[in-house]
């Protein structure tokens, strides 16, 4: 698929395909006979699913989460002042020297506002190696540009325009909080409370088991797995949970759920492209 075909959905890259996700995610709805009031997702990233969701008049609100204070600041600035992501994307110069300033700024993100932090996670996300704003990586095309595909290969201009403007327009259906996964499942839960007979679903994407801290800048520990998993297990909304596919995880889930397996074409290293199996643990009917 072209660099703008994904971006039909989302506007940052992120590792891994969704498309098996929004699908799935679209099935469990018609299966289930489920029109969403309300979808939460507490591990937003690059937020594929509930762009495509809105798009496709398939949800009425959405919750959406992230503790890595560059995503958060990405979609707080893109839903409440589009237009300073639209004027960044006009004048910035897409070069290695960008490059080298909004790395700095990433990495002390405390001393800058929150507008600075939402242009710095665009600018990464575009022109890094698979879309990762970990410190870990690099520009695409190198540092010396000496590769067919230069730094400014996945910033087309017009298209990023295009696509914040579109996105933007649900501001007044996106809560967007800056929290840990738990607070904001309890934060979507008390919304769910006041109005008694909402139909919601909580999509959990968290950091994947394997090579996790070379993908994001917060990560999950084993306890992090485990504490997600003992709290899903007895979670009684409907939810659906996706992850790489690790025995560990497949374990913590087994006992109670039917464990989906689809193949994802996991593009983190272009040159091995390895398939990779990606997982979906769900209680509903899919
Ligand atoms: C697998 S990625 C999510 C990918 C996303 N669903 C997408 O389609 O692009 C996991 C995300 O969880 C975030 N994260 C890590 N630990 C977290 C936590 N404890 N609570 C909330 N978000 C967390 C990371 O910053 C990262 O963006």
């Amino acid at each position: 698929m072209s660099w703008r075909g994904r971006m039909n959905h989302s506007i940052l890259r992120y590792p891994g395909s969704k498309y098996k996700i929004r699908k799935t995610i679209e099935s469990v709805l018609k299966k289930n006979n489920l029109k969403l009031d309300l979808f939460v997702e507490p591990f937003v990233g690059g937020g594929s699913i509930f762009i495509y969701l809105l798009e496709n008049k398939l949800v009425e609100k959405v919750i959406i989460s992230d503790k890595d204070n560059l995503i958060y600041s990405f979609w707080k600035v893109l839903f409440k002042n589009p237009t300073v992501l639209i004027k960044f994307i006009k004048n910035v110069s897409v070069t290695t020297n960008s490059y080298i300033k909004y790395k700095n700024i990433a990495s002390e993100p405390k001393r800058y506002n929150i507008t600075t932090l939402a242009k710095t996670c665009l600018f990464l996300n575009r022109t890094s190696f698979s879309g990762i704003i970990a410190q870990t990586a690099g520009p695409i095309g190198g540092k010396k540009q000496i590769s067919d595909y230069k730094i400014d290969c996945r910033f087309n201009k017009q298209a990023l325009i295009k696509r914040i403007k579109e996105i933007s327009k649900y501001s007044n259906k996106v809560t967007v909080l800056e929290k840990d996964w738990q607070t904001t499942t309890k934060f979507a839960l008390s919304k769910i409370k006041k109005k008694r007979k909402s139909k919601s679903l909580f999509y959990f994407d968290p950091p994947f088991y394997f090579k996790s801290e070379k993908l994001y800048r917060v990560t999950f520990n084993e306890n992090d797995h485990i504490n997600l998993s003992k709290y899903l297990l007895r979670f009684k909304k409907n939810w659906l949970l996706s992850y790489d596919n690790a025995i560990f995880i497949k374990k913590l889930y087994k006992r109670k759920y039917r464990t989906i397996h689809i193949t994802v074409p996991y593009t983190v290293n272009h040159k091995v492209k390895k398939k990779l199996k990606e997982i979906i643990i769900t209680p509903l009917n899919i």
